[in-house]
This record gives C-alpha cells, structure tokens and sequence, in this order.
C-alpha cells in the first residue's frame, strides 16, 4: 500500500499543504515545533479517524479557524483510494473515500480486510459501539499504517495496561471478530461494574439474579479474548525470535509469554469466588483487562532484570514483529510512520531498523539528516519543514 499524497487547509499550523510522497523512503526534517508530527498525525487520521495523540477535532483545526480539511490519496492492490476528512470546530466530522460518505460505503467492507486500531480508539470501545464505532470500523483497513513513536520503545517499562493495549491494538488490526469480542467484554465489564455499585449500595435479589447473566457474558467475551490473545502471542513469538537474535548479533534470545489473569477452564470458577470479594470493591477483579505480558531474554525477565538498552532493544524488535505481522496477514505492505525514533537508537540499532524496512513505504521525521547520512540509508525524498511551510529539497 502506497501513501500518495496528503493535502491539508487549515490543519495545525499548516494553513495549506500539498505533498506528494515517494513510494520508498521520505524524510520530513526540521526543527521543534515546525510541524513534522503533524503531518504523521493527519495521516493516522485517514486510517482511523482518530489522532494518535488523542487529540480532540477542535484541537486540531488552525488557530483562528472553523475547519480543517485532510485530502489522501491511497494506492492499494492497484485501486485509488481518495480520503476526505472534514474536521469541524464543534460538530462531528464528514469522511469520504471516493466521494462517497463514509455511512453509506458499507459496500466496502468487501474490499476491507483488515482493521486498524489505534490506542484512542480503545477508548470508544470502552464507551461501547456508537455511532463513531460504526464510522470509525468502516475506514479502519483501508490504509494500514504501523505507527512507530518514541514512547513505543517503553512498552516493556510501562504499566502492564499499555502491554494490553498493544495485544488489543494489533489484534483488532488483524481480526476483526477480536475486535467485536473486545467492544462486548468492554460493555460487559463497565456494565457489571455498575451492577456491583447498585448491589453495595442496595442488595436484593433481583440484582443478584441480573450479576448472574453478566458473570455468564463475562466469562463467554473474556474466554474468547484470552484465546484470541494467546494465539496471537503465539505467531508473535515464532516472527520476534528471529529479529531479535539477528539484532543482538545472536546473543540473546527472546521470548515472549503471555500472562492471562485467569485461564480459560478457570474463569467462570474465579468469577464465581470472587464474587463477594468485587461486591465489596465494587469492581471487578478477574479476567483479562488484568492480563500481562513477560518479556523474557535468554530466560530472564527483562522488565526486572534486564538493562534499560535491552528492554528498548526488545521494543523494538516486536514493533518490527508487527510490520511481520500485518504483513503476512493482509498480503500487502503497511505504511511505516517513524516519528523521532532514530535518535533515540544507538547507530547498530538505527542500522538495523533502517535495513529492516525494505521495500515498504516509509515516511521518517526527524530533527536533523545527520543519522541517515552517517547510515547511508537510502533517501528517496527529503522534505524541509519551517513553520508550516514545506519545501521538497530534491
Ligand atoms: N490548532 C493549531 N493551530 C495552529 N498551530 C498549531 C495547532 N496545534 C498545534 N499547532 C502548532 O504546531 C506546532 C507543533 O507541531 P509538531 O508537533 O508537528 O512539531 P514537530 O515539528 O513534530 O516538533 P518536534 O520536533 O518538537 O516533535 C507548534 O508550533 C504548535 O503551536
Ligand atoms: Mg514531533
């Protein structure tokens, strides 16, 4: 899949762009605060509707302005693909793929293979399906973007939620019965939640019996979460293996092991035992919004013992696993969106990234040339970015 060109009107601090990209390298280079992250943003926008830095529509429309305007043209198995998105200060956003309004192009759905899922989005589902979910499900898979940021290279650091982001995300990206098993354990889970308030509050039996047909549902969504996710970490662990070894130049060997709070033969027990127990906290205990992940280098854990170089080594070489991934899921190459992250590699870990990316589209921001240069890595494109304004150097 191939990024053509993006065109904005009054998006962030471009008052108008047009830039059309090459199907290999690009590179977006300039200084702080001139506008590179935003054009990756209104990019991540077309494939999900949302942005990745969970900004809300009004933010996103130029200063002094009413509406902003993002215009994509796609190449995907030989068909163009043109995406209108129309933000509004104060009303819900219009998108158009070729003209037609998103609500109506269900036919699509034929063409679209496979969902794209961005952490923002965990939060709709949360909030149960909606009427964005509909829209936002119906671009989803349209372009297939691996977004690749800074903060990406402290999963194994972080919180054991932003761990299960990353199962959800990529899940949903490739499987779209996932997806529709998380937006029903989401509803389930914050609708027991409520439940179990009500009954702290004011037992009864009736809402007793209602706990019952909710625990039932918990357990049917959770179980197939906890399969999907194991076989998920499964196919991860037969591509990471490889990568991460060539990385360290065979020196350490990765392993990663998924950690479900509950098994599946178990679930519906726990969730009985603990019963009492979730009354008194009004929450929840069980179930997978508690799974984890291991990270394991030559059988050690790595979020306890290893160094702070390796457990960004191991980010990333599961971020390389999912452009693996999703490409052999979907038969097509996703667009790799790099923001910043060269500079904060070390030059064999920069090599090593920059030699992995092949023959997929690849659109890099960064601050100065030098990391590219000093890595020979082959430039297509390059693209200065002064306040707003964006001149193609070659
Ligand atoms: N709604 C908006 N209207 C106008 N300008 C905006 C708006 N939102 C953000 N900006 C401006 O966009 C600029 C930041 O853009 P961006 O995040 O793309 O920078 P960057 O080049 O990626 O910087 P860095 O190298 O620090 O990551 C800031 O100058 C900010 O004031
Ligand atoms: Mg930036």
């Amino acid at each position: 899949m191939i990024v053509e060109s993006v065109e904005l009107k009054d998006y962030r601090n471009y008052e108008f762009l047009d830039m059309k990209f090459n199907e290999h390298v690009n590179i977006i280079y300039g200084d702080n605060a001139q506008g590179k992250t935003n054009i990756l943003e209104s990019i991540y926008m077309c494939s999900t509707s949302k942005s990745h830095r969970g900004s809300k529509d009004r933010e996103i429309v130029r200063f002094g302005e009413d509406e902003s305007h993002i215009k994509l043209n796609v190449l995907k198995h030989d068909m163009k693909y043109r995406i209108d998105m129309h933000l509004k200060k104060n009303k819900t956003k219009g998108i158009a793929v070729n003209g037609i309004p998103i609500k109506k192009a269900v036919e699509l759905f034929g063409i679209i293979n496979i969902v794209f899922f961005s952490p923002e989005d965990l939060n709709i589902i949360k909030d149960g399906p909606s009427e964005r979910i509909k829209k936002a499900v119906e671009l989803f898979g349209i372009i297939n973007i691996v977004f690749f940021s800074p903060e990406d290279l402290n999963i194994i650091k972080d919180g054991p939620s932003e761990r299960r982001r990353f199962m959800d995300m990529e899940l949903s990206q490739l499987d779209k019965i996932y997806l529709s098993n998380l937006v029903n354990y989401n509803k389930v889970l914050n609708q027991r939640n409520k439940l179990l308030k009500d009954i702290a509050f004011a037992p009864s039996e009736q809402l007793m019996e209602t706990l019952d047909i909710w625990d039932m549902q918990l357990v049917k969504y959770g179980n197939l979460i906890i399969k999907g996710r194991e076989s998920f970490i499964e196919k991860i662990n037969t591509i990471i293996s490889g990568i991460h070894s060539r990385l360290t130049g065979g020196i350490e060997n990765i392993k990663v092991s998924y950690v479900p709070d509950v098994d599946v033969n178990d679930f519906e027990e726990e969730v009985k035992n603990s019963r009492q127990k979730d009354i008194k906290y009004k929450a929840t205990g069980k179930g997978p919004h508690k799974d984890d992940l291991i990270f394991l280098i030559n059988d050690n854990d790595v979020r306890k013992y290893g160094s702070q170089g390796q457990q960004r080594t191991a980010a990333l070489s599961l971020k390389l696993s999912e452009i693996e991934l999703v490409k052999l899921v979907i038969k097509d190459t996703p667009v790799l969106l790099l923001d910043d992250v060269l500079s904060e590699l070390d030059s064999n870990r920069q090599n090593f990234l920059i030699n992995s990316i092949g023959d997929i589209q690849t659109i890099v921001t960064c601050t100065g040339l030098d990391e590219f240069i000093n890595n020979r890595m082959n430039i297509n494109k390059i693209f200065k970015v002064t306040d707003g304004h964006v001149v193609n150097e070659n």
